[in-house]
C-alpha cells in the first residue's frame, strides 16, 4: 500500500484527486467508484475543479456508489444519493443515467444487491475507488467483523458509526441502523483504489489498517492485499504511523528520480 502524507486537507484533496482524474483522462470510459462522508469532499471540488476549469470529461464515464442507508429515499438529504448529488455529480456532465448508488429502499434487498453486483461485473469492473475509513477501521458499511470476502448485502450499523454520523442528522435518533453497502471483496476487485484519511480522529484507524495485521476487525486492512492501493493522509491523521518517515522518504525519493 503506498502512503503519501500531505502537508494539510487541501493537499491531499488536491492530490487525491489528481489521481483520480489520470484515470479519466487515460481511459474516458472508466468506471469510477465514489464514496461519501466529510473526507473526499474536497476530493471532489477538486474534480469540479478540473472539469470546469480544464475540461475534464465525464460524459462517457459510468459511476457506482459504496453504499447508502436503508429507509432513506433519494430526496432525503442525509441520504447518499442527495449527498453525492449535491458535491459531485450535479457540477460534472456525468450523464444522470450512468450514476448508481445503492437502492436503500427496494422491498427486495437481496435481488437488489445481486443485480448491483452483476450491473458492476457487465461494466468490466471498477477501475478507480475512492474510499474513506470510518473511525473504527470501516471501508463502505464494512463493520469490524465483516468477512473480507463480502460482497454488496444489508449491513447492521455499529453504535460507535451511528454516533460518527449523528452529526449530520437532527437527532441520533433519525440515523438508519441499516444500510446497503459494498462488500469488501467487492471493494478489492476495483482496479484501483484511492483513500483519502485526514483529521486526528483516524490516526488510530489508520495505522491499524497501514501497519497492522489483515483483520476483519478492521475491514480496510484488507487493502493490505490490493495490489494498487494509494492512501492520501493530511499530518494529523499520519501522527500514529510507525513508519512515518518511510513513506515521506519514498514520496521524496519518488520526486527526486
Ligand atoms: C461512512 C461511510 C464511509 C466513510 C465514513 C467516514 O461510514 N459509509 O464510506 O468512509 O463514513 O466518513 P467521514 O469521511 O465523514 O469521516
Amino acid at each position: 500500500m503506498e502512503v503519501v502524507i500531505c502537508r494539510d486537507y487541501d493537499e491531499m484533496s488536491a492530490k487525491a484527486g489528481a489521481a483520480v482524474a489520470d484515470v479519466v483522462k487515460a481511459k474516458p470510459k472508466a468506471v469510477l467508484g465514489f464514496a461519501t462522508g466529510s473526507s473526499p469532499i474536497g476530493l471532489y471540488k477538486e474534480l469540479i475543479r478540473m472539469h470546469k476549469d480544464e475540461g475534464l470529461d465525464f460524459s462517457k464515464c459510468l459511476t457506482f456508489n459504496l453504499d447508502e442507508y436503508c429507509g432513506l429515499s433519494g430526496d432525503h438529504p442525509q441520504s447518499y444519493w442527495y449527498f453525492m448529488h449535491e458535491n459531485l455529480f450535479n457540477h460534472i456532465n456525468v450523464p444522470k443515467g450512468k450514476v448508481n448508488v445503492p437502492s436503500g429502499t427496494e422491498a427486495d434487498h437481496a435481488a437488489f444487491c445481486r443485480a448491483y453486483e452483476e450491473k458492476i461485473a457487465k461494466a468490466g469492473g471498477i477501475d478507480v475507488q475512492v474510499l474513506g475509513i470510518g473511525s473504527d477501521g470501516h471501508i463502505a458499511f464494512n463493520e469490524p467483523t465483516s468477512s473480507l470476502g463480502s460482497r454488496t448485502r444489508m449491513v447492521t450499523l455499529t453504535e460507535q458509526t451511528i454516533d460518527d454520523n449523528a452529526r449530520f442528522f437532527e437527532k441520533r435518533e433519525d440515523v438508519p441502523r441499516h444500510a446497503i453497502s459494498m462488500g469488501v471483496g467487492t471493494v478489492m476487485e476495483a482496479k484501483k483504489c484511492v483513500m483519502v484519511v485526514n483529521g486526528a480522529n483516524k490516526a488510530e484507524a489508520l495505522a491499524a489498517m497501514v501497519e497492522g495485521p489483515v483483520t476483519s476487525m478492521i475491514t480496510a486492512s484488507a487493502l493490505q492485499w490490493h495490489p494498487d492501493a494509494v492512501v492520501f493522509v493530511d499530518e494529523a491523521a499520519s501522527a500514529n504511523l510507525k513508519m512515518r518517515d518511510y513513506y515521506l522518504w519514498v514520496q521524496k525519493s519518488k520526486s527526486e528520480a
